[in-house]
């Protein structure tokens, strides 16, 4: 039986169930069969999404605006200074007022409460395309990935090499929620947020899967079916870059350390990759890679997400 989502917003995995996390995987692989053979699918027809980003995007921005487009809608893009939000307008205003033009926003932008509160008082559907704590969309497609590549979710183990970041605790929440193993290795001060931790704890126990947080790389990637990294300064950390090179330099993603993996192991990056920091190419252009796939997939799950909620 279909869940409805209608009008549900998207802004951390840990909001959804089970079964709508599956229900988006169903959907996704549809749309991309779809996609794939010429069939029209045009669930979205006439409706417009607003897509909100402060922070700069490749993948985000063109997937929904290319995903939207393809289900008959339109996408409207703001930058960072198209709206009066923030500065002289507060959210809760803005959201209000976006919510009787459009049909859905989706926003990538520095603080996750500005997310959290632009749900609360737009009366559309909010798709967080990314904030400093989380990124749903990524790992919901990540996750879709994984399931296209290994058929399984439920007792697989990934490996999160790196900064306990925004990736690092959506794939806490998602991993968590269809019980796969976690295995993060960070340095110390780097590590992912306590609460999104206890919480993921408390999903996997649960699902019967476990959570690894640790020093130790090698441990980490131990048996592991996906390794996955994410680079070592994020957007708005720029200026910590060097710094962060010297204590990551343990942390990065080579032939040495993927040898402690299972030979099928997947490699995987949400991108945009620093190639020769967090992963080096043998890695990322070997045939265990799928970060193509993976940046592709971006595009069925977010028109999975568009077309469930919108
Ligand atoms: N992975 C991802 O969100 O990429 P962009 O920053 O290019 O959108
Ligand atoms: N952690 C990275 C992810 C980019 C998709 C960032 O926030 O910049």
């Amino acid at each position: 039986m279909a869940i409805n989502m209608k009008g549900k917003n998207l802004i951390s995995i840990a909001d959804l169930s089970v079964e709508e996390i599956y229900q988006i995987f169903d959907v996704s692989k549809s749309l991309k069969e779809k996609l794939y053979t010429g069939e029209s699918h045009k669930y979205l027809e006439g409706k417009t999404l607003g897509m909100i980003f402060t922070k700069r995007s490749t993948r985000t921005r063109v997937s929904f605006e290319t995903g939207i487009y393809q289900l008959g809608g339109i996408g409207m893009y703001f930058g960072p200074n198209d709206l009066q939000l923030g500065t002289s307008e507060s959210i809760s205003d803005t959201a209000k007022v976006l919510g009787r033009y459009l049909d859905g926003i989706m926003i990538r932008t520095f603080d996750h409460q500005d997310v959290l509160e632009l749900g609360k008082y737009a009366a559309i559907p909010v798709i967080n395309g990314l904030t400093d704590l989380l990124h749903p969309c990524q790992v919901l497609t990540d996750l879709f990935t994984v399931l296209e590549k290994k058929r399984v979710l439920k007792g697989l183990k990934l490996a999160y090499i790196g900064d306990g970041n925004n990736m690092a605790h959506s794939l806490l929440n998602g991993c968590s929620k269809v019980g796969m193993n976690i295995a993060i290795a960070s340095p110390s001060g780097y590590k992912p947020n306590k609460e999104i931790i206890e919480t993921a704890k408390k999903f996997a126990k649960y699902m019967g899967s476990k959570i690894e947080i640790t020093d130790d790389p090698v441990a980490a990637v131990k048996n592991a079916d996906i390794v996955y990294t994410d680079v070592w300064a994020s957007m708005g950390q720029e200026q910590e870059a060097q710094e962060r090179k010297k204590k990551f330099a343990k942390y990065q993603v080579n032939p040495k350390l993927v040898k402690n993996a299972k030979d099928d192991y997947i490699f995987m990056h949400c991108l945009p990759a620093h190639r020769g920091e967090e992963v080096v190419n043998e890695v990322a252009d070997s045939p265990n890679s799928v970060i193509f796939d993976e940046a592709e997939n971006r595009l069925h799950v977010q028109k999975a997400i568009m077309a469930l909620v919108m």
